[in-house]
């Protein structure tokens, strides 16, 4: 007789096979069986394989299983890509658009940390000091750079969450109800690309400057990384509120840089 260890143990593995292939079996559910067969007579799907389903079923041991589609991964890159908040205009910022060709070695310089960090992203992430920034002169490609980044972890699955700072705070001060979902999905994505901190003519208010804080905070005590541009450099950062810029200083230890001089300013290229 099979002993109750050498059961369980097939049992298992036969659990183990099941997970691996199937996000459950559609025959232990008849009418979620029904339901999928019905539905997958869609007109003009862009799956041909599983009629938009996600997975369809296969046979294997006798048994009908259903399969995730291969379809899936490229689906949920694309809804994450759509989730990022990143527009359409900025999704086209990429690094081979990006010239370097006879710019200013910072320039240079710059692309080449943003190429390395967004390559070795993976490893980088595990670190302490795993985030990124780019902070002072206009106009310079700042933007541009961490764009890049974005849409390039994107196109490898990783999530990316876009918060341009002016509009983003404001979008939160008008959506009072929604601030606190709002703003832990910026405290816990896996990356999150905060454009442009405290930009404006005026000083930020206290509640701009808290609000930031606990976000920053959470990403700090959580070892998340921040993609970060600035106008303002550390320095000036640290002024506003020392504890968020002393912050962000040691988050982006070893891939941080200011870009420095009115000649880098890419908008005034054609400017005699
Ligand atoms: N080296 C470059 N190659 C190609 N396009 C560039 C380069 N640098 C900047 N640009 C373009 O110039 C414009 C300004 O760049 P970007 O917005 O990235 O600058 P920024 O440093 O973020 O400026 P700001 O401080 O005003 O936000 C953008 O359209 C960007 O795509
Ligand atoms: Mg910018
Ligand atoms: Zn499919």
């Amino acid at each position: 007789m099979q002993s109750i260890g050498q059961a369980a143990k097939e049992l298992l593995e036969r659990i183990q096979v099941i997970r691996s292939t199937t996000i459950h079996s559609p025959m232990n559910n008849s009418n979620e069986y029904e339901k999928r067969q019905d539905s997958s007579k869609k007109t003009n799907p862009d799956c041909n394989k599983c009629q938009d389903e996600n997975g369809y079923i296969i046979n294997e041991n006798g048994m009908q299983l259903w399969k995730i589609c291969e379809c899936v991964p490229a689906k949920k890159i694309r809804n994450m890509m759509k989730s990022s908040q990143i527009t359409d205009g900025f999704r086209q910022l990429t690094f081979e658009n990006f010239e370097t060709k006879g710019k200013h070695s910072q320039i240079e310089y710059s692309f080449l940390m943003a190429t390395v960090y967004a390559n070795q992203f993976e490893t980088i992430e595990k670190n302490r000091h795993n985030s990124f920034a780019l902070v002072g002169q206009v106009g310079s490609g700042k933007t541009h750079l961490l764009c890049a980044i974005s849409n390039y972890l994107l196109s490898k699955g990783v999530q990316v969450i876009y918060f341009p700072f002016v509009e983003g705070v404001n979008n939160l001060k008008n959506n009072f109800d929604e601030l606190e979902e709002k703003t832990d999905r910026l405290k816990k994505a896996r990356v999150l690309f905060i454009d442009d901190l405290f930009k404006g003519r005026d000083k930020p208010t206290a509640w701009q400057i808290e609000t930031m804080f606990s976000i920053v905070n959470y990403r700090y005590l959580n070892h998340l990384p921040i993609l970060l541009t600035s106008e303002k450099n550390f320095g000036m950062l640290c002024d506003i509120d020392e504890a968020l810029g002393s912050r962000l200083f040691e988050m982006t230890r070893g891939n941080r840089m200011e870009l420095v001089g009115k000649q880098l300013n890419f908008r005034m290229t054609d400017f005699e």
